[in-house]
Order: structure tokens, then C-alpha cells, then sequence
């Protein structure tokens, strides 16, 4: 078996993409034959250039162009088509291990699509639900899952009335709540609000990212996630529970700081247990995804109700990654997770 592995891109999630294809090239090693192919910042597609080189150098950026790792001779921009034939007749299967936009939203998984080459993970609409906060949401709430109180806004809104929006946000969510771009991952561009102002700059921020943001209700709970896996039929892995380092599990916490806790199995009774697996399962097909997908929930502190919070279509797997971890601590190991996330590719 041989399968290209498409790591980096565009999004401000390419360093975490970086790490996680690292860990998933040293873990398969020997088992599946792979092609690195990075993709820089501005989009270039890059065969050859291997995720460990750049990590072992602590060098996170995939700097296409001169001086770069790879052969400037075989860079091959994402436009011309070139790369997909040649894709299509030197590997059986591509994992896009792409974190955030242009990237886990269904863009390149249309583009494999259009190729005709099998990948691993959730396809177009599946990916683009599972990117987009608001159309997630209403897609869980559609299927009856329990998810916390938001309201959603876009940037010609905010530029127009950010008083009304304020009030709107004081009198339904009250503060603190957090911030939100609609379409990212890792939280790179969410805030916690704790007034107005914090507020006001948390739309700034948020509104960098992205054309819609997502406001949430503080929950005061426990952060509990869930490995899902399979096609049709998917198993939920037993849940994990994060101890956010910060005063939320923030971006500097899950990669920087790296000094959030993750606990395995969660605490949780063993009815809470089947609560979390029942509603992972059902988020991942809320949004009819494919292979694999991390759902996180909340588990209130008040009475132990859990809200799911969202789903990951293409979860992190750097190594203190919790979707590789749950299925390990589930019983499979991360590289026959691999193999079995390529077989339901295949199937
Ligand atoms: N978006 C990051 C990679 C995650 O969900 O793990
Ligand atoms: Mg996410």
C-alpha cells in the first residue's frame, strides 16, 4: 500500500499539521509506504519534502521556493492538476492531515473527489459541516444532541451595529462567553470575554480569521473528548478528559506550554460513560462523516449533564494528540489505527 500524505497548508493550523503528520509518518514507518507532500503556506504542493526533517530541525515552516528542503524543481502549484495525475499513479490512497480551512472543510477532499483518489476521513459535506461551527451546530441540534446557547454573527453586521450586537450578547449569554471564529480548529482566534471591552476585541480577533463569528456560553464543566471510527457503523473509543492548563484549552496550552493534563479514561460514571460513546456516535453521523472524527463535550460541574461541544473531522495526531491516545488506550495501537483508517478508506 502506498499513500501520499498531505501535511502543512494554509491555515493557521499548518504547524500543528506539521506535528501531527510527523507523528503519524514514524508510527506507520515500515507498515505503509508513504509520500510526504507538504504544502506551504501560500499553497504550493511540495512531493517529497518529509514532515520529521523539518521537526527534527524545529523548523515548522515549509518554505517553498529557494533554500527550501525540497527540490524548487519539483514544486508543483495546487492549480495546474499536475500533482492529481501523478497522484493517482503512484499511490492507492491520500491522507489529508490537514488541520483547519483549505484543508479539513472539504476543499481538498473535493479535489481528491474531482481525481477520482480514495482518501481517509470525512468527505466534502461532511468536512465543510464539521469546519463550519454554525452549520455543525444547527446540524446537531437538527438531530436532537444537546449543545450550549450561542449566537452567531457576521462581519458586516458588526461593522454596522456592534452595540446592538453587544446587548444582544450581554442579555442571552452574559459574560464570560467565548469568542469564536466560525471555520478554524486549535483555537487560534478564540477569546474568553469576561466584559465588554474583552468582548469588543474579541470580535476583532475572531473576525482575522474568518467572516462569521460564533459566540458561545460559558460552561462551567469538565472538557470531555471521544475517538469515533468507522464508515457506516463507527465504535467510540472510551473518553478522555482534558485539565486545561489555562483558564481554557487554549492554542499556547495544547502546543506551546503543553501543560494541560489529559486523563484517560475520563472520571465519569458508567452511565456518563455510554452517554458520551451514544452521543459521539451520533454527532459523527449528525454530520454524516466518514473514518474517523474526535467529538468534545462539556460535562457540567452543576448536575453532570454533557453537551456536545463539537466535532473534529481530521483531529490532531501529534503525539500528545488525545484522538491516537483514546484508541490506543481502547485497543488500537496508533499505527494499526492507521491501517484500519486506510482500510475504511478503501472499502
Ligand atoms: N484542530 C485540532 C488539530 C484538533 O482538533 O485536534
Ligand atoms: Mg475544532
Amino acid at each position: 500500500l502506498k499513500m501520499a500524505l498531505l501535511y502543512g497548508g494554509q491555515s493557521s493550523e499548518h504547524e500543528v499539521s506539521v506535528m501531527s503528520a510527523a507523528s503519524v509518518a514514524q508510527a506507520i514507518r515500515g507498515r505503509i509506504e508513504v509520500l510526504p507532500i507538504g504544502i506551504s503556506k501560500d499553497g504550493q504542493w511540495i512531493p517529497g519534502l518529509a514532515p520529521e526533517s523539518l521537526v527534527e530541525r524545529g523548523c515548522f515552516e515549509v518554505s517553498g521556493g529557494h533554500g527550501a528542503a525540497a527540490d524548487a524543481d519539483r514544486i508543483v502549484q495546487n492549480r495546474n492538476g499536475f500533482l492529481l495525475g501523478y497522484l493517482r499513479e503512484t499511490v492507492d490512497l491520500v491522507f489529508p492531515l490537514l488541520h483547519g480551512p483549505m484543508g479539513e472543510d472539504g476543499t481538498v477532499q473535493g479535489l481528491l473527489e474531482l481525481a477520482g483518489i480514495p482518501y481517509i476521513g470525512g468527505g466534502v459535506m461532511a468536512s465543510a459541516a464539521g469546519m463550519d461551527k454554525e452549520i455543525m451546530k444547527a446540524l446537531f441540534k437538527h438531530h436532537g444532541l444537546p449543545v450550549g446557547d450561542y449566537l452567531v454573527f457576521r462581519r458586516h453586521e458588526w461593522e454596522k451595529d456592534r452595540a446592538r450586537i453587544c446587548t444582544a450578547i450581554e442579555d442571552r449569554l452574559g459574560y464570560p462567553c467565548f469568542v469564536k471564529p466560525a471555520n478554524m480548529g486549535s483555537s487560534v482566534g478564540i477569546s474568553k470575554a469576561h466584559n465588554r471591552a474583552e468582548l469588543e476585541a474579541a470580535f476583532s480577533l475572531a473576525l482575522n480569521f474568518d467572516r462569521k463569528v460564533v459566540v458561545e456560553a460559558f460552561l462551567d464543566g469538565y472538557e470531555v473528548e471521544c475517538a469515533v471510527l468507522g464508515n457506516e457503523e463507527p465504535r467510540a473509543s472510551v473518553p478522555g478528559e482534558i485539565v486545561p492548563g489555562a483558564e481554557f484549552y487554549s492554542y499556547e496550552d495544547k502546543y506551546v506550554k503543553n501543560d494541560s493534563e489529559l486523563i484517560i479514561p475520563a472520571r465519569l460514571t458508567p452511565e456518563q460513560t455510554a452517554e458520551v460513546q451514544d452521543l459521539a456516535v451520533r454527532a459523527f453521523k449528525a454530520v454524516d462523516c466518514a473514518g474517523m472524527g474526535r467529538v468534545d463535550f462539556f460535562v457540567l460541574k452543576r448536575d453532570g449533564r454533557i453537551l456536545v461541544n463539537e466535532i473534529n473531522t481530521i483531529p490532531g495526531f501529534t503525539k500528545i494528540s488525545m484522538y491516537p491516545k483514546l484508541w490506543a488506550a481502547s485497543g488500537v495501537p496508533y499505527p494499526e489505527l492507521i491501517e484500519r483508517l486506510a482500510e475504511l478508506a478503501l472499502e
